[in-house]
């Protein structure tokens, strides 16, 4: 019934015109893929936990989160396009699922938090193809320094610590300046001090990217690890960027990162501190590591997916199923108010669930 609220995790809340969340995203909710050991996300989960190892790992943090927590305390504008309800679910007008694990920093900052990971299921409205699915993902991590004498002596001496790991390791990086005047450190911060910061990301980084990626028994055996860096714009950083690492003969995208926007933490209450933070997507790099065709493929219940994968193993996916494609034309009439292609997707899934492979509008009259 439409009007029965909408129950998530045990709780109800009321629907009103806002509302947009379907049966097929509810279901969803609470699954955990990545708190399960042995399925792909959850090794994947583990292993950048471990490399990590002395960040406090968080997991299970409610979907359920403002407007405020996911788009205004990060400083994204009042007309963002993540926003609106053809790109987010919203179980109301005051609550959504979360769009990314960065919904969380303020609360876990102003928890004292100085080394962490957050790790969570984020939600998105999008279309349907094998590489995008409405449910995925995120790990969020961020390292907190205090922006004095003492500070800046942690990171140079972490600088000094990773630099010497990374040039004993078979990698080439594509660098950008850590600031630079399209990519610029803050007014409040001290520029030497934002820069380092910014370097110690970079290197916390890389290091972590030879971890996922480096010397890959029958992949990438005995060559060096190609990353490359490319200046980003995020609300919630700056300088930000984005890393791509080349696998398997192709770039691909990993990660969004940078320096926390000083405001950030000030809403936190924590002052005398700067902080870099990185947020990645488990599906994507899964998907790479474990050669998993397609991204749907994580919610199978099916004992020909799941006994493939042991804790804290990379290794290769076998395909089994054995039938082909099968095409089907669908032609309808519009309302008059139109229909946005995010709607008509989210129709298809409530309705097939998974099996629809793909949606590809043919032409509009
Ligand atoms: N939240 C960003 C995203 O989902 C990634 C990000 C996290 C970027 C932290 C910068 C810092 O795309």
């Amino acid at each position: 019934p439409t009007h029965a609220p909408v129950t998530l995790l045990g709780k109800e809340y009321p629907r009103d015109a806002t509302t947009n969340i379907t049966s097929a995203i509810i279901d969803k909710v609470g699954r955990n893929l990545y708190m399960n050991p042995s399925h792909p996300l959850g090794i994947l989960q583990s292993l950048i936990s471990s490399h990590f190892r002395d960040f406090n790992s968080m997991t299970g943090v409610p979907p359920v989160v403002t407007p405020a927590q996911n788009f205004d305390d990060l400083g994204f504008p009042a007309d963002h396009p993540g926003r609106s309800v053809t790109d987010s679910y919203y179980i109301n007008r005051d609550l959504m699922l979360r769009t990314h694990t960065s919904a969380h920093e303020v609360e876990v900052f102003a928890r004292g938090e100085r080394k962490w990971l957050l790790s969570a299921d984020v939600y998105r409205r999008d279309e349907i193809d094998a590489s995008h699915y409405p449910v995925f993902h995120q790990m969020e991590g961020a390292r907190v320094f205090s922006s004095d004498a003492n500070g800046k002596a942690e990171v140079q001496e972490d600088n000094e610590r990773l630099s010497q790991h990374l040039a004993r390791s078979n990698i080439i990086i594509e660098d950008v300046p850590h600031i630079s005047p399209t990519n610029p450190p803050q007014d409040v911060h001290d520029p030497v001090l934002a820069e380092l910061v910014a370097h110690n990301l970079k290197l916390s980084l890389n290091s972590l990217m030879l971890t996922l990626f480096g010397n890959r028994a029958g992949v990438n055996e005995g060559e060096p690890l190609r990353v490359r860096w490319i200046e980003a714009y995020f609300p919630f950083t700056t300088p930000s960027f984005e890393v791509e690492v080349f696998f398997r003969g192709k770039w691909l995208e990993i990660l969004g990162c940078g320096v926390v926007q000083q405001q950030t933490l000030d809403r936190a209450g924590v002052p005398g501190s700067i902080s870099w933070a990185f947020g990645l997507g488990l599906e994507r790099i899964a998907m790479i590591l474990f050669s998993i065709p397609d991204i749907r493929l994580f919610w199978s219940q099916d004992p020909r997916f799941l006994s493939q994968f042991l804790a804290g193993q990379i290794t290769t996916f076998k395909p089994y199923s054995k039938y082909p494609a099968c095409y089907k034309d669908v032609s309808f009439w519009l309302p008059d108010t139109g229909l946005h292609d995010n709607d008509f997707c989210d129709l298809v899934r409530d309705t097939a669930g998974d099996l629809v492979q793909d949606v590809v509008l043919v032409g509009r009259k």
